[in-house]
């Protein structure tokens, strides 16, 4: 048997998504990043055998499609507006939102085919622009970085195309839901050429993922009948 060369290295999202993937990767028995130093990027299991890579979520489908990570997680949202080459083997049953385009509420919001140029906030900049066109609307997009909300309310924008969870930022923002571009949920990707030279090292950490899931099922399956 031909040994694959560890370290598999794993790119993953600071921020929000850092503690579901903590959770999520010790649930599959796999090495979960563990530091005392919170700036710290790359960490390295004891066994030297998996590194991670720990990112701002945007830039996981890079670290993975250039190589400099063999796999990563990310939402769906995020790997779509990179248009990053990569595979992906597995989505995973957290992080689900939705990419809509919003207005402010209590306003006529009028069909978006008629609106002629509306201006439009986002940091999805590419999905937004490519809504957008496929519709022949000529819209002008306005990159933000963060709390695109602010878009309409300080007239900068007419509707801003963003992330929408619980939907309590637009409710209390007095902004409305227009229409959905995208569904989202974190997905495991991986690099194509990883997956064929790291084929072992990542089917056994997709299989131990797969058992994971497949106990997450069990067990909500297992709560929903108690409730019945
Ligand atoms: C995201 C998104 C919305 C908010 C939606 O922002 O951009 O603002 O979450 O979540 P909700 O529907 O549950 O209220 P994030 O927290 O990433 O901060 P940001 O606006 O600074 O990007």
């Amino acid at each position: 048997m031909i040994t694959q060369q560890a370290p598999l290295t794993l790119a993953l999202p600071k921020g929000r998504m850092a503690e579901k993937c903590a959770t999520f990767l010790a649930a599959s028995g796999l090495s979960v990043p563990t530091t005392d130093d919170d700036r710290l990027l790359i960490i390295e299991n004891e066994s030297g055998t998996v590194r991670h890579i720990m990112t701002k979520p945007t830039d996981v489908p890079t670290l993975v499609e250039y190589g400099a990570a063999d796999m990563g997680i990310c939402g769906l949202d995020t790997l779509r507006e990179s248009g990053g080459n990569v595979f992906e083997p597995l989505l995973l049953p957290y992080e689900y939102c939705r990419l809509s385009v919003c207005g402010v509420a209590n306003q006529p919001h009028p069909q978006l085919r008629y609106m002629s140029q509306p201006r439009v906030a986002t940091k999805y900049t590419n999905l937004a622009s490519q809504f957008f066109q496929e519709r022949g609307i000529n819209a002008e997009i306005i990159k933000l970085h963060g709390s695109v909300e602010l878009g309409p309310l300080v007239g900068l924008a007419d509707l801003i195309v963003d992330i929408v969870s619980t939907g309590t930022t637009l409710r209390v923002n007095g902004l409305v839901e227009i229409r959905t571009i995208m569904e989202s949920q974190a997905v495991v990707i991986a690099n194509p050429a990883s997956y064929r030279l790291k084929s072992t090292l990542i089917q056994d950490a997709l299989d131990r993922m797969r058992q994971a899931l497949k106990t997450i099922d069990a067990e909500k399956a297992a709560v929903s009948r108690g409730k019945l």
